[in-house]
């Protein structure tokens, strides 16, 4: 069965700090692997990047959910497109927090600081690979 791979990007709401994002990661993880969707998100401390791939219906779901969610806004999609591999398989939802200090490397050669607003839909799997080198396996009891 074909699956929908949805990457957005997004503002975080004044204030936000990483207990806030470790609350966000600790519901999502689980109902994620509940739920067939693997992903990744990625925090900078200004913007969020997230990616998520599962069954067409729940990832639009999900994603109308999280897109309302008053924690972020300015939410915009940079791609949504049908696939049959996972770039998450083995993530419920993986965790990056970016740094000041690291520079993605872009095809584009665009990426010397991190502005998820200018990335494009092509930039996607070599954005998330260099983030799954950075993500942290959060165990969550
Ligand atoms: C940036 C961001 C990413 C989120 N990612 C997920 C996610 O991957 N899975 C999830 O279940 N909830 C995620 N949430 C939380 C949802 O917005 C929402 O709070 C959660 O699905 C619970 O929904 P409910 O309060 O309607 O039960 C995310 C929230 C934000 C702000």
């Amino acid at each position: 069965m074909s699956l929908l791979r949805l990457a957005y990007v997004s503002t975080c709401a004044p204030g936000l700090s990483l207990d806030d994002v470790y609350k966000i990661m600790r519901v999502a993880h689980p109902w994620n692997v509940e739920n067939g969707v693997s992903g990744m998100l990625c925090w900078s401390g200004e913007f969020f990047l997230q990616c998520l791939e599962g069954e067409r219906r729940t990832v639009t779901t999900l994603f109308k959910n999280i897109a309302a969610d008053a924690r972020h806004a300015d939410v915009e999609i940079i791609v949504a497109a049908p696939t049959n591999t996972r770039w998450f398989g083995e993530w419920g939802m993986g965790f990056s927090r970016l740094m000041a200090s690291h520079r993605l490397d872009l095809p584009s050669g665009r990426g010397a600081s991190f502005n998820p607003y200018l990335l494009e839909a092509v930039d996607m799997e070599s954005t998330f690979e260099q983030l799954s080198q950075l993500a942290q396996r959060l165990s969550i009891e």
